[in-house]
């Protein structure tokens, strides 16, 4: 069936300023059963919001391209965050209108198995119905106090209860945020001023990070960003990820100087790669021995790779954790936490300086605790990586019978594959990828109805809500346009 029509637009074109009229999300009717949603233009005639096809049968995106056009001349590039707008893989991206489960549709009605899942928090599958009742709940005594609240007390004591880490948590509203936080923590925890990162990992975009970094810098081919002073910079080292023979030289030249190592301990902005477990051993063992700190930025793996994290699973841990993504359930959340001697360094406890407005707000704390509260149910993790290890097996067999050179693997719910024979140990290996065939693997894939990651440089993800109906379906739009290139 053709999109319904069902244009408010009309009634609306003709105003000056049309406005959003955003429908009463509490009083809604089921997503599937509500008829298309409203146009606005502007006064310059840009659609600032689109009539939305609920049901259709054939892909277009012709809606998506229209309100895209539009959101490039209000925001630079049309987008609020680089990777989303598909500059690696070519085309246009899509513009979403709803998520559900392992699902999300865009506004011209196609329906997608989602693996970005909003690149990350969405663990517990999207728009999940016993997170949403908690939130209404909140939502109903106020967003946000700026004052204590009770809320923060037990997403606080079951982050420590989680991660073997942290003794102490700071919340704060982003990954970025807190890798700042934490990078000033480190610092004056130690009085020393470098730190050392690896190539291809990325830790938010505040300047000492912006160097070598994978994620959208990477998609972009952008080697550091202009406008981050070089005095920024200056202190900041690399290395090769998984070259613990490189880190050793380091340490050697730069004796005592080094505040803190800092790494994810399962890359997803170089796309995925794994550790060496001797490598995380011995980044553990040269941080002790010189007195640095070891910090995992655990805001994309922290809850998803176990439920204690990558260090968890590794059995490896840091002086300091970053966290993101899903300790918000999908409002924007970070936080940073270690032992309690390091964490009383920080203000008011402490005489290292950091705030924020909105910071333990409830709105995010209870969407987190609803969120984890789900994944401490028995199974969780076990579906994760059931289903996610069913997907990437798939489609490694499937581009192999094509004849391509492709690895892949996955730990938990995240995962990842490229195109090269691997085995891909950094970020120069993961360079190796045909990105090409990539982007075509995309565009083929988001055409038959499964939406990944549009960039080579990420992980995918899964959530409790990806059933094996959906790996199957994904497993074999693959093969399709494995096929095919
Ligand atoms: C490992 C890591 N650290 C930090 C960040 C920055 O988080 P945010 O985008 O919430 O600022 C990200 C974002 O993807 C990340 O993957």
């Amino acid at each position: 069936m053709a999109a319904q029509a069902v244009s408010v637009g009309t009634a609306l074109g003709a105003r000056e300023w049309s406005g959003l009229r955003p429908a009463d999300p509490f009083k809604a009717a089921p997503a599937a059963a509500r008829a298309d949603t409203q146009i606005g233009v502007s006064k310059k005639g840009r659609v600032v919001q689109m009539t939305i096809s609920v049901e259709k049968k054939q892909f277009t995106t012709k809606k998506s391209e229209e309100t895209f056009a539009a959101a490039k001349e209000l925001m630079p590039g049309g987008v609020n965050s680089p990777v989303r707008a598909f500059k690696s893989v070519g085309g246009q991206p899509i513009v979403f209108d709803r998520v559900k489960g392992s699902k999300a549709w865009d506004i011209d009605g196609n329906q997608y198995v989602d693996y970005v899942g909003s690149w990350g928090p969405a663990i517990v599958g999207a728009c999940d119905e016993q997170v949403n009742e908690e939130l209404i709940r909140t939502l109903q005594k106020g967003t946000s106090f700026g004052a204590p609240c009770v809320l923060e007390n037990v997403l606080a004591q079951m982050v420590i209860d989680a991660v073997p880490s942290i003794e102490m948590v700071r919340f704060v509203n982003s990954g970025t945020e807190a890798c700042m936080g934490m990078l000033r923590l480190a610092r004056a925890y130690t009085g020393r001023e470098k730190i050392l990162k690896f190539e291809g990992c990325y830790h938010g975009h505040a300047d000492s990070f912006l160097v070598k970094a994978g994620s959208g810098v990477a998609t972009l081919g952008l080697p550091d960003s202009p406008g981050v002073p070089s005095s920024s910079t200056a202190s900041t080292l690399t290395a090769a990820y998984n070259d613990l023979e490189a880190v050793k030289e380091i340490f050697a030249k730069y004796k005592g100087q080094i505040a803190a190592v800092v790494l994810e301990p399962v890359v997803g902005n170089a796309g995925f790669i794994v550790p060496r477990q001797e490598f995380l051993q011995g980044l553990r063992d040269l941080t002790k021995e010189d007195g640095a700190c070891l910090v995992f930025d655990e805001v994309m793996t922290g809850f998803r790779i176990s439920y204690g994290g990558a260090q968890q699973h590794f059995g490896i841990t840091p002086d300091i954790t970053t966290l993101g993504k899903i300790i918000g359930g999908g409002l924007p959340v970070g936080a940073y936490g270690g032992k309690r001697e390091i964490m009383q360094m920080v203000a008011p406890a402490g005489p290292m300086y950091q705030a924020g407005t909105l910071s333990g707000n409830p709105l995010a704390m209870t969407a987190g605790i609803h969120t984890l509260r789900r994944l401490q149910q028995p199974g969780a993790y076990e579906h994760l990586d059931r289903v996610t290890g069913k997907l990437v097996q798939g489609i490694l067999q499937a581009g192999r019978d094509a004849g391509h050179e492709i690895c892949g693997g996955h730990i938990s719910g995240m995962f990842g594959f490229f195109f090269c024979a691997g085995p891909v140990h950094n970020f120069e290996d993961a360079k190796k990828s045909d990105t090409a065939k990539f982007a075509a693997f995309f565009r083929g894939m988001l055409e038959r109805g499964v939406y990944l990651a549009p960039s080579q440089f990420e992980a995918g993800f899964t959530s409790l809500a990806h059933s094996d109906e959906d790996i199957e379906f994904t497993i074999a739009a693959a093969k399709d346009v494995l096929k095919s290139l």
